[in-house]
Formats: C-alpha cells, sequence, structure tokens
C-alpha cells in the first residue's frame, strides 16, 4: 500500500486547478440507469470512487467508454443484472445511489446494505422508507435489500432528517414514477441540485432544487444528454486550508466561490484575506499565523462535515483556542489521536473538539481511517517539523485526484511511495 510522505514547513503559493466533485459524479453516474440512451459525463475526476462506481455499473452489463478528456460515456442499453454485491458497496457506500434508478426504471433492485463505516453507523432506513411509501415492496434479507414494484407511485415523503443522498435516491426514484413526487425537509447541497440539473437535462421534471421542497413530476423515459460535472468545493477547502495553515498564498481556478460560503467566512474568520471571481478563488495569509476559529457542522448551507477535520488541523497550529463541534456524524474525530501524536494540543468532550493552538506540530508516522480525516493529516504534516508519513492513502485517493501532484505545484514538499 502506498505512503505519503510530507517534509513539513513550506508556505504554499501558486495556482492549481480544481477538479469535478465526487460527490455529484457518484450520483450522476447512477443516474445514468434512467436514461435509455447513452448518457456522456464531463469534468469527471480521477478517483477510485469514480473506478469503483465504473465497475459496479460494468458488473451490471452496462457498457463504458472513456475518452481521453477522461470523459465517460454511459450506455444502459446492455444492463443484465440488477444487483449491486457486497463487496463493492462495503467499499464505497454512496453504491446505494444505484438502488432508486434501478428501481424505479426496471421494477426490481437487490442492493447490498452497506453497514457501519469508520465515521458511525451511517444506516439507510430514510432510503428504505420512502421507496416503501411510493409503493415498493422491500426486504432485507441475507445482507441484501430487496425491492420489487409494478411502477412506482408519486407522493409526499417527509425526510425525517436530512440525508443527502437519501434525497438524492428518492429524486431519482420519482423521475420515472406516476404522479407527483413532493420530497420535504430535503437536502439542499449543491451536489443535490446539481444532479437536479442533470435529471431535468435527461427529460426529468424536478423542480425546487437547492430549496427543503423537491418537487417531481414522473415521466415515461429519460433519454441520454451531456453533462459536465460541477467542481468540488471540498477538494477546494482542502487546499485553502493547506494554504491558510502553512501562511501562503494560492489562487484555485475551475471552482464555485458561491456554493462555498460558510467555509470562506471561516478562513476570512481564521485572518485570511480572500478574494473571488465568477470561477476562481484566491486567499492570501500575507504570511501570518491562522487564528483559531470556532465552527460546527450542519447540512448545507451549514459548514460542511466534510470540512470539519481539515479545520481542526487549522485550530491545532493557530493561535489561540478554537472549537469543532460535529452534528452530522456520530464517530467523526478518528484524526484527533493521530494529530495529538504530532503534538496536537487537543481534547474531545462529547461532539465537540477543543484545540489550544502549537506553533509547530511534529512530524510521525500517521494512519488515515476515512477520506477526510486522511486529508487532514495530510494538512498537518505540511507544518510539522520534519517528516510524516501518512499510511492507508487509498482513503485519499478516493476523493482527491492527484493530491501529491498538486501539493508540489504549490511548493510543498511531499512524495507518495510504495510501502
Ligand atoms: C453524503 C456525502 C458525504 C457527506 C454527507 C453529509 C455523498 C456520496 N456523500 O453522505 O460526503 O459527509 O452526505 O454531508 O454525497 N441517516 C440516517 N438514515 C438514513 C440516511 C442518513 O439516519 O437513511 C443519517 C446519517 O447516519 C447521518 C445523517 O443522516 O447521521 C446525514 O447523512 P447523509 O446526509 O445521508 O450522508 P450520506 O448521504 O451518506
Amino acid at each position: 500500500m502506498d505512503k505519503l510522505i510530507i517534509s513539513g514547513g513550506e508556505a504554499l503559493h501558486g495556482e492549481i486547478r480544481i477538479s469535478g466533485a465526487k460527490n455529484a459524479v457518484l450520483p450522476i453516474m447512477a443516474a445514468t440507469l434512467l436514461a435509455d440512451s447513452p448518457v456522456t459525463i464531463r469534468n469527471v475526476p480521477h478517483l477510485h470512487d469514480v473506478t469503483t462506481t465504473m465497475e459496479l455499473l460494468g458488473q451490471m452489463g452496462v457498457h463504458l467508454t472513456l475518452n481521453e478528456n477522461m470523459d465517460i460515456e454511459v450506455d444502459t442499453s446492455t444492463i443484465n443484472s440488477l444487483y449491486a454485491p457486497y463487496d463493492l458497496v462495503r467499499t464505497m457506500r454512496s453504491s446505494i445511489l444505484v438502488l432508486g434508478p434501478m428501481l424505479s426504471r426496471f421494477g426490481r433492485a437487490d442492493v447490498s446494505l452497506p453497514g457501519g463505516c469508520a465515521i458511525g453507523s451511517r444506516p439507510v432506513n430514510l432510503h428504505i422508507k420512502g421507496l416503501q411509501a411510493m409503493g415498493a415492496d422491500v426486504e432485507v434479507i441475507n445482507g441484501y435489500i430487496k425491492a420489487r414494484v409494478d411502477r412506482l407511485k408519486g407522493t409526499k415523503l417527509v425526510m425525517d432528517l436530512v440525508t443527502v443522498t437519501g434525497t438524492e435516491n428518492l429524486m431519482m426514484a420519482a423521475t420515472l414514477a406516476d404522479g407527483v413526487t413532493i420530497i420535504e425537509n430535503a437536502a439542499r447541497e449543491p451536489e443535490v441540485t446539481d444532479l437536479a440539473n442533470c435529471l431535468n437535462c435527461m427529460g426529468a421534471k424536478i423542480s425546487g432544487a437547492g430549496t427543503d421542497t423537491l418537487v417531481i413530476e414522473g415521466v415515461e423515459r429519460l433519454s441520454g444528454t451531456e453533462y459536465k460535472v460541477l467542481p468540488d468545493r471540498i477538494e477546494t477547502g482542502s487546499y485553502l486550508v493547506a494554504a491558510a495553515i502553512t501562511g501562503g498564498h494560492v489562487k484555485l481556478k475551475d471552482t464555485r466561490p458561491d456554493i462555498m460560503d460558510a467555509v470562506l467566512q471561516a478562513l476570512q474568520e481564521a485572518g485570511a484575506d480572500i478574494t473571488i471571481g465568477e470561477d476562481w478563488i484566491e486567499l492570501d495569509m500575507h504570511g501570518k499565523r491562522a487564528t483559531a476559529v470556532n465552527v460546527q457542522t450542519a447540512p448545507y448551507p451549514a459548514f460542511p462535515t466534510d470540512m470539519q477535520a481539515q479545520f481542526t488541523a487549522l485550530n491545532v497550529v493557530a493561535e489561540g483556542a478554537g472549537t469543532i463541534t460535529e452534528t452530522v456524524f456520530e464517530n467523526r474525530f478518528m484524526h484527533v489521536q493521530e494529530m495529538q501524536r504530532m503534538g496536537a494540543q487537543i481534547t474531545l468532550k462529547g461532539n465537540t473538539a477543543i484545540s489550544t493552538g502549537v506553533k509547530r506540530l511534529t512530524g510521525a508516522p500517521v494512519m488515515a481511517t476515512d477520506l477526510r480525516a486522511s486529508a487532514s493529516l495530510v494538512l498537518a504534516g505540511l507544518v510539522a517539523d520534519g517528516e510524516t508519513s501518512i499510511g492507508r492513502i487509498y482513503h485519499i485517493d478516493r476523493g482527491y485526484e492527484r493530491i501529491e501532484e498538486k501539493l508540489a505545484q504549490l511548493g510543498a514538499n511531499i512524495r507518495r511511495v510504495p510501502a
């Protein structure tokens, strides 16, 4: 297994471009199952989760082609299996996103239950409850969700809590249902909106995307389209934090400042000077040390849970004391112990990480347990004296395209070595 080796100390400077959003491309790939002619997806990030989704669709008999720009063309006319096996679903929870589209278009789906993961129990009960309310017969047998229906029926769904992939699964299912589906307390994440835009390009009738009420008028069929995935706001935020904690000055291109309000606000509170254009963000610390911030995660448009670990890395080297409170997932502080091994002054009280900043961390061998935790350890390594080696970086490769190349382009001393 590869490792990342980082020698800390360099302030980051320069420009990089941001890739397509992981959390948008995965549901869009699942949505291709709804179309009866080929869909071309552009701005696809080169990520392990994309490869896994291609493998999942490929196992179903779907024909996928990749062109030289990494655009993916998906043709579902060859589909011959409506089954998502445990081996794939357990490595990537978002595989659950094939459930709604398969059931809605083909009337049946067998999808493994994802099970728990490093950041909490993460059930999918609300996905199942919504499909049942739309008339599906759903059973869980031998660890598999077995769903059957003649045709889903539009209905009013009130979500018990805000779930991103839950909203996406039910929205996709509703596109081909008989009648109108209303999803209340829907997730407002930009990736949900991007999926809705893509589905509308395929012929769906969805309104209200970006608000907490989605109205989906079922149609008879969806067809192929060409769609460009929106930029990754979490990748954007991660590189902004990397620049902020090293006292650097970077410009990120091909991104979307308009979907980054909570993160940009927290960075400004940390002392960053931020300038934005339509599709770029520039952050300059003017060589200063960041100031610790207090943030609390919650569904969009509040501060994203997927940026929590990176801001923990910021706080542990910032001036003063700061708190990071996690309200979305139950166990998302696995990075804290690893940061303590690097000299971070940080304690956990319930779902809050309280830190007092130290000037520098010290390099250490550390290990990643989930995607964003791994990214936060890379950030910590950038401000650690000596060498930090990060193991299990397959977590990082799931969600960050060429992280070591992009950081090296900004002047970081980082390399990937085979273990
Ligand atoms: C998505 C994102 C992930 C992000 C998360 C929260 C993708 C592929 N992944 O994950 O990066 O961290 O949103 O922004 O888009 N819940 C239930 N029952 C359900 C569904 C969810 O209790 O049926 C709970 C979860 O345990 C969690 C909360 O709802 O506590 C929010 O989870 P959810 O929004 O569903 O996360 P994901 O969609 O899995």
